[in-house]
């Protein structure tokens, strides 16, 4: 199987979208180089437009809906916060109406952040066929075109461009770690690491109970349905199943191998990348950088150059997972 877009489709992307994101930094640390026994480099995708690299694939699918369909109605989607941020972001910079769908319980910081865009805040129960139903409903009433977190290769297309100016950045890298959630991020990086440095592997790095290895090697969905959300700290990966869409492709051009990092592993990663790095980063982030600090050179000794995707810095400060709530002041 082909993917149904490559390297020329990521590099439009780029070009469309490159004056409404940043291109951000690659961070280096010698503490964490020296615990991981191997060079590190991370990704500062915590420092994009809107806390996360979401920004990417959402600019360019909603800049692509605004080119098809000069007169379109506007744009919806569901998210458990990034992505709705992201997409909230592109619109605004579209001109386009947005309405973005939440699961109750969704961090304080996101919701606020989606409405500082202008967007439509629409909160629903929190399950994935609640987040699909009600999504599909103010579609249907109000035309919007949903756009889908991950499941939507113009998305995927976006998230590549972290790729393509990562390994512009640092030549030679011999893996990426990846956070996985619906697989939109790891799909584009790696279809796009793929055709640009075939020799570096890209690894997904997931929460724990998600199961992806199993399924990746047998290239089966083996996840028991109806789907479900995963119990972790990292709210921006809480999706157990990956989607239709990237899961084929994750098949041919990620590595079966997954790194599975449980709640306590991210929190550590997370307070890494804060005292060694100054990095604010978000759980999902902080599950790369416990992987590769802490699990690379157990699970693959031969990779010697690592790039770590901060994939976002959306934390909410009220609600830190190392802090115990403190009602005495
Ligand atoms: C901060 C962060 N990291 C990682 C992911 C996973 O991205 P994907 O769903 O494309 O696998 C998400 C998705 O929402 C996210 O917000």
């Amino acid at each position: 199987m082909t993917a149904p877009f490559g390297i020329k489709e990521v590099r439009e992307a780029y070009m469309r979208i490159q004056s409404w994101i940043h291109r951000t930094p690659v961070i280096t640390s010698a503490t964490l180089d020296e615990l991981a026994g191997r060079k590190l480099f991370f990704k500062a995708e915590n420092l994009q437009k809107t806390g996360s690299f979401k920004a990417r694939g959402a600019c360019n699918a909603v800049f692509l809906e605004k080119q098809h369909n000069p007169n379109s109605p506007g744009v919806v989607t569901h998210s458990s916060g990034n992505h709705g941020q992201a997409l909230a972001y592109a619109a605004k910079c579209a001109g386009l109406p947005c309405s973005v769908v939440v699961p109750q319980g969704t961090p304080r910081v996101k919701c606020d952040a989606i409405q500082h865009y202008g967007a439509d805040l629409v909160f629903c129960q929190p399950t994935p066929a609640a987040r699909r139903e009600t999504c599909g409903q103010i579609a249907a009433q109000t035309g919007r075109a949903v756009i889908h977190p991950y499941d939507n290769y113009s998305v995927m297309a976006g998230q590549g461009t972290i790729a393509l100016e990562l390994l512009e950045q640092v030549p030679d890298l011999d893996a990426i770690l990846v956070p996985i959630s619906g697989g939109g991020m790891t799909s584009g990086i790696a279809v796009t690491t793929h055709h640009m440095q075939p020799k570096c592997r890209v690894f997904a790095v997931e929460p724990f109970g998600k199961q992806l290895q199993q399924c990746l090697e047998k290239k089966q969905r083996l996840w028991p349905n109806p789907p479900q959300f995963l119990n972790t700290v990292a709210d921006a990966i809480r999706t157990q199943q990956v989607g239709d869409l990237t899961f084929p492709i994750l098949c041919e051009f990620a590595e079966p191998n997954v790194f599975t990092i449980c709640d306590d592993q991210m929190v550590e990663g997370m307070k890494l990348a804060w005292e060694r790095s100054k990095m604010v980063v978000e759980a999902a982030s902080g599950a790369a950088v416990y992987a590769a600090v802490r699990c690379v050179a157990n699970v693959v000794p031969d990779v010697e150059r690592v790039g770590v995707i901060l994939c976002g810095g959306n934390v909410d400060l009220d609600t830190l997972p190392w802090v115990k709530p403190d009602v005495s002041y």
